[in-house]
């Protein structure tokens, strides 16, 4: 193993990640556009405690692309699709995102492509071309049909035949999105050399796209039948448990050979999409054994059981397998799965913003999420995403948590003065920017409070963490602490107030869901309440034993 990055600033981020074609609209097309990002950064941070203070930002995909998966159809990964604008603004973005101190972190897609990518419309062409095995093709199986039982994620066959040249050709997701073979040296050679142009540009890293399924298993054998699975009842692409189609050994050295080019410069970071239990998760993070700059997304908190235990449990579990130089994070929503207000509820929601603030590692923000945002039901002359178009009805559709950020109550939300591409929702007259900034009880400026007490504060940016036991199973207790420094964290999951039982400690409280009458001092001592969902944070004094 290396010594760890000279500046390992992943370890004090808290990335915000954006989803481009709705956050702000700069020429009125209804499109979100990175001069719109541009034109917003003072809110991401503006260097002082009166802007949210986030300190890196992914950007779902900005490249060429004809839009069938919203910009995960990448047809050229070296240039800028038009509706989000040129290059020149890319790189403005990029130099103005550092002068603020603010990392900026790509969307890779390795897994496939756009059909319209050129290297796929020369694979297509015919099977002699030198770019056939480029992709994954196959000739049709005993019965004259598939392949394979493969499964796309979004419903049906993951394969498409090609009639002109008599193959099928593998998605893993789309058809418009064909998947690339890792196994060739030159597909690899050519997507490291794409990681090589953004890094070029100084890009801080990536975030990895859909990683598990990226080597397939070499004889396309067919996968496990899954016993669980029931027609129209569960998830078409679980139909299957991928055993063939996903998570096979050769992954890893793909995974390590990512690391290899991102060592190529320095202090760069990796953190990729994989939907991983403990042990999984552990494996992933030994996958780049010469750098430690890689780790995979842990999205656990997203399914967990609503229970002080379960998430004490889980997070102690994960806690226990990390090394020394790995970096754990936590994320509460993203642009593939429901918001966190319309999954928990509005209370709830707020106790993970404490939890996602105080825990060790790197926290991560969905737009939106600060603002407390809910899901936007979305009418069905209105789906825009093609899941949702293939398997109608069942709540799969990704439309919801992907409408436009609202920066003010008017017509638009402030997001665009056309008609936005998804429609703004009615809690955005009240949930929005400018509104959220005059209350001081908001979702916002309890974000932004506990982002820049987190930034300030060396124990809860790299010191250790330890569960404690608060007397209470209601309430999920931790301590986060250096040498000097020392915070007592406590969430209720309750509904009903909780006691706690505090062992003669006495703090300040600094942070929580709920306003705490008085000067905020409080001397923390025998039995303590808390109300309905409150979470909050005390800085003890030294010498506390916990
Ligand atoms: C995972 C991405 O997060 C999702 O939005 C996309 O549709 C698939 N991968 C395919 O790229």
């Amino acid at each position: 193993m290396e010594p760890p990055p000279k500046d390992p600033w992943y370890r004090r981020a808290t990335l915000y990640h954006l989803y481009p074609l709705s956050f702000a609209d700069s020429n009125g097309d209804g499109y979100g556009d990175i001069r719109g990002i541009i034109d917003h950064l003072d809110y991401l941070n503006n260097g002082n405690s009166d802007s949210l203070g986030i300190t890196a930002l992914w950007l779902s995909p900005i490249y060429l692309s004809p839009m069938a998966d919203w910009g995960y159809d990448v047809a050229d990964h070296t240039a800028i699709d038009p509706r989000f604008g040129t290059m020149a603004d890319f790189d403005e973005l990029l130099e103005k995102a550092h002068e603020r101190g603010v990392k900026l972190l790509l969307d890779f897609v390795p897994n496939h492509t756009s059909e319209l990518h050129k290297w796929f419309t020369q694979s297509r062409a015919s099977q002699d071309n030198p770019k056939r095995d480029w992709y994954i093709w196959a000739d049709p199986g005993k019965d004259g049909g598939y392949p394979n039982n493969w499964v796309s994620y979004f419903g049906g066959p993951a394969w498409s035949l090609d009639k002109k040249t008599g193959q099928y050709y593998l998605h893993t997701f789309l058809p418009q999105q064909p998947d690339l073979n890792w196994r060739n040296a030159d597909v690899r050679d050519a997507m490291f050399d794409v990681l090589r142009f953004w890094l070029n540009k100084g890009v801080d890293g990536f975030r990895t796209d859909a990683v598990m399924g990226l080597v397939k298993d070499d004889q396309l054998r067919d996968d496990a039948p899954n016993p669980n699975w029931r027609a129209g009842v569960n998830d078409p692409g679980d139909e299957f448990i991928r055993i063939h189609s996903s998570g096979q050994r050769e992954l890893s050295n793909v995974l390590g050979s990512f690391c290899d080019v991102l060592a190529e410069k320095e202090n760069k970071f990796l953190l990729s999409e994989a939907y991983l239990n403990v042990p999984g998760l552990h494996k992933m993070y030994g996958a780049c054994v010469r750098h430690p700059v890689h780790a995979p997304f842990n999205f656990n908190l997203i399914g967990l059981p609503w229970s002080a235990v379960a998430y004490r449990d889980f997070i102690d579990s994960y806690e226990a397998i990390l090394g020394p130089e790995d970096w754990p994070n936590y994320v509460l929503g993203n642009h593939d799965r429901h918001r966190l207000v319309s999954r928990l509820g509005p209370e709830r929601a707020r106790l993970m913003a404490v939890l996602e603030m105080t825990m060790r590692g790197l926290a991560v923000v969905y737009y939106g999420e600060e603002l407390g945002l809910p899901d936007t039901p979305i009418g069905p002359t209105e789906v825009r995403d093609p899941w949702e178009q293939r398997v109608t009805g069942r709540g799969y559709g990704r439309d919801p948590e992907r409408t436009p950020m609202p920066w003010n109550s008017e017509n638009g939300g402030g997001f665009t003065d056309a008609t936005p591409w998804l429609p703004m929702g009615s809690a955005s007259a009240s949930l929005n920017v400018e509104s959220e900034r005059r209350d001081p009880e908001s979702s916002l400026n309890l974000y932004q409070h506990l982002i820049h007490l987190r930034a300030e504060s060396p124990a809860l940016i790299e010191g250790d963490y330890r569960s404690v036991d608060l007397g209470n199973g209601y309430v999920y207790g931790y301590v986060r602490e250096t040498e000097r420094q020392k915070f007592l964290v406590m969430l209720n999951f309750d509904f009903n107030p909780a006691t706690v039982t505090l062992r003669g400690q006495v703090g300040k409280w600094v942070a929580g869901t709920h306003k705490v009458e008085g000067d905020g001092l409080s001397g923390v001592a025998g039995e303590l309440e808390l109300g309905s969902y409150e979470g909050r944070v005390y800085e003890l004094m030294q010498g506390d034993k916990s």
